[in-house]
C-alpha cells in the first residue's frame, strides 16, 4: 500500500499482463484493450488457465484467473470403468479414441464403441422371439385340405369341442364354411359320431376295456389297408369273435340302421387316424357298396 502510493506519484501507464498457466513470463503485456490469438494446438490436452493481470494509470492492479480445457485430441471412449469406481481382481476394460480436430477424413463408424451387448436387451431380445413362437403356434391351424392327414390329425379332434362355439370364434369358421363331406368336416363328424355312438364301450382313448370291449386302436381290422372288414363290422355288428386271443362276451352292435354312409365312414375314418392309427380312409361310396352288397 505504502509503495502503491509512492509510485502514485510518478505517471503510469495502463497496462495488461497475459500469463498462461504458472508461467512466470507473461504470454503478452499490452496496453488495454488486448487482442490476441491463443494457439491451443501448442498446447497439451487437458485443464490450463489464462490469468490477466491489469494495471491502472495510478499503479492498481486487477487479477482475474479463467480457467478452460483443452480437447484438440480425440475423443476416448472407456467401457468397463468410471469415475471412481471401487475395483477388485481383473476387470475387462475397452478404450475407443476417434475424431482428433488435426483428422480431416471424418470415419463415423469409428465412434461406435463395440461395446458387449447390454443384458436387458438380450432379455428383451428372447422375450419378443418367446411370444412371436408362442403366438404362432397357438394361432397356427393345418389348411382343411390337410386337417384329417396323420401329421394334422389329432388337432382335428379339437373341431367337435368347438363346434357349438359362434362360427365368428377365429379357427372355427374354418370347418365351419366347409362343404358336408369335405375332409374337415368328416373328421368333425366322426368325432361326433365316434362320442355319442362308440366311446362308451371303446372308449375315448380307443383302448376298450381289457377282456370286455376289444381295444381299436392297433385293431387289426382298424389298421388293415383293406377296409372291408372295417366296414362290415361297423355296419352289421359282431359276436363271438376272438381279437388278438381275446373272446368277448358281449356282440358288437350293427349300426347299419342307425347311422347314414356319411356318418359310417367318418366314424372309420376316426378310428383309422387316431389313437396312433395311420390307415387308409374310406369314403361314403364304399360304405354305400358294402351296405347294399349284403
Ligand atoms: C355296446 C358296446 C359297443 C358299442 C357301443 C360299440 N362297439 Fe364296437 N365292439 C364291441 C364288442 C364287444 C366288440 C368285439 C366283438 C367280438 O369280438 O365279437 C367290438 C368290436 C369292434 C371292432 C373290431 C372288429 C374286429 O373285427 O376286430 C370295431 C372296428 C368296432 N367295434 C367299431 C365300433 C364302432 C365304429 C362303434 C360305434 C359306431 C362301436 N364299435 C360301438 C362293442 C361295442
Amino acid at each position: 500500500m505504502v509503495e502503491g502510493k509512492q509510485e502514485n506519484a510518478l505517471p503510469h501507464e495502463a497496462r495488461t499482463l497475459v500469463y498462461l498457466d504458472d508461467a512466470t513470463e507473461p504470454l503478452l503485456s499490452h496496453r488495454p484493450p488486448v487482442r490476441f490469438e491463443l494457439d491451443t494446438s501448442r498446447l497439451e490436452d487437458g485443464d490450463h488457465r489464462l490469468r490477466v493481470e491489469a494495471y491502472d494509470s495510478t499503479g492498481q492492479k486487477g487479477v482475474r484467473t479463467i480457467p478452460f480445457t483443452v480437447r484438440n485430441g480425440p475423443g476416448i471412449a472407456v467401457d468397463g470403468v468410471r469415475d471412481n469406481d471401487v475395483l477388485e481382481g481383473k476387470i475387462p476394460i475397452l478404450i475407443n479414441a476417434y475424431g482428433g480436430t488435426g483428422e480431416t477424413h471424418w470415419e463415423p463408424s469409428r465412434a461406435e464403441t463395440p461395446a458387449p451387448i447390454p443384458t436387458w436387451a438380450w432379455v428383451l431380445f428372447i422375450a419378443i422371439v418367446a411370444f412371436g413362437a408362442f403366438y404362432g403356434v397357438r394361432l397356427w391351424r393345418p389348411p382343411p385340405d390337410f386337417a384329417t392327414t396323420p401329421t394334422y390329425g389329432p388337432l382335428a379332434l379339437e373341431l367337435p369341442q368347438s363346434a357349438g362355439l359362434p362360427a365368428t370364434a377365429g379357427h372355427n369358421a374354418v370347418p365351419a364354411a366347409l362343404p358336408a363331406g369335405a375332409a374337415g368336416g368328416d373328421a368333425a363328424l366322426g368325432a361326433s359320431v365316434y362320442d355319442s355312438h362308440c366311446v362308451s364301450c371303446h372308449q375315448a382313448n380307443g383302448q376298450g376295456l381289457a377282456g370286455v370291449f376289444p381295444p381299436l386302436a392297433g385293431n387289426p381290422a382298424v389298421t388293415d389297408t383293406d377296409p372291408a372288414t372295417h366296414i362290415e363290422v361297423v355296419l352289421n355288428g359282431l359276436q363271438g369273435k376272438a381279437i388278438a386271443g381275446v373272446h368277448y362276451a358281449s356282440p358288437m352292435p350293427p349300426w347299419a340302421d342307425q347311422l347314414s354312409d356319411a356318418q359310417i365312414a367318418a366314424v372309420i375314418n376316426h378310428e383309422r387316424s387316431n389313437w396312433g392309427n395311420h390307415a387308409p380312409t374310406v369314403t361314403a361310396q364304399d360304405v354305400a357298396r358294402l351296405r347294399a352288397a349284403k
